[in-house]
């Protein structure tokens, strides 16, 4: 059970990975485009932070061979690099010559099950349903994944599952019950997982009993 963090924002991966259950990081296009500077400097970054986070960054070239190349060259970026290939007929030639390169992959932009099976069969090590763009659109995203880990079970597949696009703090528990493998979350999500009113209640109460705890006589 591994959380992730969805950004690639220094500040909010330094304080996730300060709370020690962060293991790694996914980032894509958009998300680089909102740290104004480049994809080399994010993800020297992030590395800076913590060299074992597991950094998945997004390959975009046009076509199985460019984006191979273009995959090599990001995996050296990271010590525990995993590439994002796109859902389509390049993204999964370019996994299967990278599953013989020691390079690992993600397909990303899962939407189906049968997506999810063409993924594992071409060799992806990791496979990323984006659950809230299926409830954005009144699909059922955690059926997706329900479903993606009880046929990856049946049949031993290795492939991991990796839930993304998340909208709630509410999702994460129920991603992880359905059987995903790692759950990529914003920051904002995590810190909301941290809470509960009862906990804060009961942590408020205990700060106010001890003020009435008489000190030790000396
Ligand atoms: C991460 O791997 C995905 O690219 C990301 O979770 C997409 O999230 P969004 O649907 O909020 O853009």
């Amino acid at each position: 059970m591994n959380v992730f963090l969805d950004t690639a924002n220094a500040e909010e991966i330094a304080k996730g990975v300060a709370t020690g259950c962060v293991r790694g990081v996914t980032t894509n296009p958009t998300i680089i485009s909102r740290e104004n500077k480049s994809l080399e400097e994010c993800i020297a970054d992030i590395v800076a932070i913590d060299p074992e986070l597991t950094v998945l960054i997004e390959a975009v070239s046009p076509g199985r061979d460019a984006l191979v190349a273009e995959a090599m060259e990001l995996a050296k970026l990271a010590e525990n690099a995993v590439i994002k290939l796109p859902m389509n007929i390049d993204g999964l030639a370019a996994a299967n010559v990278l599953s013989s390169e020691n390079v690992r992959t993600t397909i990303t932009l899962v939407f189906s099950l049968n997506q999810a099976i063409v993924a594992s069969c071409a060799g992806a090590n990791f496979v990323a349903p984006f659950v809230g763009r299926l409830d954005d659109i009144n699909a059922d995203g955690l059926a997706l994944v329900r479903s993606m880990k009880q046929v990856f079970r049946d049949h031993a597949v290795e492939t991991k599952i990796i839930a993304a696009s998340l909208r709630t703090p509410q999702s994460v528990a129920e991603l992880f019950a359905a059987g995903a493998d790692v759950v990529t979350m914003p920051g904002t999500i995590l810190e909301k997982m941290l809470h509960h009113p009862l906990t804060e209640a009961g942590l408020r109460k205990f700060d106010d009993d001890w003020k009435k705890v008489p000190e030790r006589k000396v």
